[in-house]
């Protein structure tokens, strides 16, 4: 039997946390009391302009492979998960294989599930690998989500940040990944979306992220606790024997809702929400490279990854790290 083994994790944040207070000296009408009291959030990190998806990607990337104790070279797939690429083509994965200087290496595509991209990645790259078709992936979610908010809405541009997180996940005789799920339901689109695009050197529609808050909150606790079970159920395993709970990190209430749906105490909960912001599809591999290297996660621990965005899309996945 072969499994998907996580080898090793990395992540990167771009510069130096910005802090809520300096969103409110850069002239957004907030204060760092609203944000913490309806968020959890205190910092985040900001891309500088020059800075693309694959920039983040690459150094995440590099970290994970040192950590997997492999080379660039090993890599015969590449996933990135992402809602912020740096072209409408080619795929942010295809530039992240050039710059690790990958040449004529294995299958590199981007999956766009937004917050759930991650998730996404993750099960896609595990069937590959259990289909023995590709022996070691690196899957990475990586965004730059400040691209895409627009700084006049301070119900919506406080809540992100920017970064990368990624894992070198490989084939093993020992179980890694034990069960996941993913899940779609488009009729939810509006309630979170980027309703725009670009056609004949023009922007079409809305380039910038719209959010009904309410909406996306009720839905996210929702299908978390679900899609949560769903994995547990499927290996026949009791949230009891989770070590840690490592989910998409949009909302300290969201998590904290979902962890007591499933009876996980928060002293299992990875969250680093106060200081990364929402980032969207590197949410939860930067959480899970930090709980890490932090040791905090160690090796013979099980978790449940889950993540919820937009689409709407949703995902767990249950793992023996
Ligand atoms: N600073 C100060 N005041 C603000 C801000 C701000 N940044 N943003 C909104 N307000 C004001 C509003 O104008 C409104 O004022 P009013 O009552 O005078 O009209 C008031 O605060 C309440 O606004 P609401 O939008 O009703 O605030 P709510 O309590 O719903 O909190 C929030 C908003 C934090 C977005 C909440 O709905 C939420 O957490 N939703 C979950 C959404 C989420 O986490 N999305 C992340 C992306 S989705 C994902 O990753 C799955």
């Amino acid at each position: 039997m072969i499994y998907a083994r996580i080898a090793g994790t990395g992540s990167y944040l771009p510069g130096d946390p910005v802090s809520n207070d300096d969103l409110v000296k850069r002239g957004i009408d907030t204060s760092d009391e609203w944000i913490v009291s309806r968020s959890g959030i205190r910092s985040r990190h900001l891309a500088a302009a020059d800075t693309g998806a694959s920039d983040l990607a690459l150094v995440a990337a590099e970290r994970a492979i040192e950590a997997a104790g492999c080379e660039a070279e090993d890599i015969d797939l590449i996933i990135v998960a992402t809602s912020t690429p740096d072209y409408i083509f080619p795929s942010t994965a295809a530039l992240v294989q050039s710059k690790l200087g990958i040449r004529n290496g294995g299958a590199a595509f981007d999956v766009q599930a937004v917050c759930s991209g991650f998730i996404y990645a993750l099960s896609v790259a595990e069937k590959f690998i259990r289909s023995g078709s590709n022996k070691r992936a690196l899957v990475i979610g990586a965004e730059v989500f400040s691209r895409i908010l627009d700084w006049s809405d301070r119900g919506t541009c406080v809540l992100f940040g920017d970064g990368a997180g990624a894992v070198v996940l490989e084939a093993s005789e020992c179980p890694g990944i034990l069960a996941s799920a993913l899940h779609a339901d488009g009729s939810h689109h509006p309630i979170l979306c980027v309703p725009g695009g670009v056609a004949s050197g023009q922007v079409i529609g809305d380039p910038f992220l719209r959010m009904d808050g309410q909406a996306v909150f009720k839905f996210a606790v929702k299908v978390l606790g679900d899609v949560a079970n769903e994995v547990l159920d499927a290996a026949g395993v009791q949230t009891s024997s989770i070590d840690w709970l490592i989910p998409h990190q949009a909302n300290i209430r969201i998590i904290q809702a979902t962890a007591k749906r499933l009876g996980v105490p928060m002293e299992r909960v990875v969250t680093t929400l106060d200081h990364h912001g929402n980032t969207s599809a590197a949410s939860i591999p930067l959480a899970l490279d930090e709980a890490v290297r932090t040791g905090m996660l160690r090796p013979g621990h099980r978790i449940v990854v889950e993540g919820v965005g937009g689409g709407f899309t949703w995902g767990a996945a249950l793992i023996d790290f």
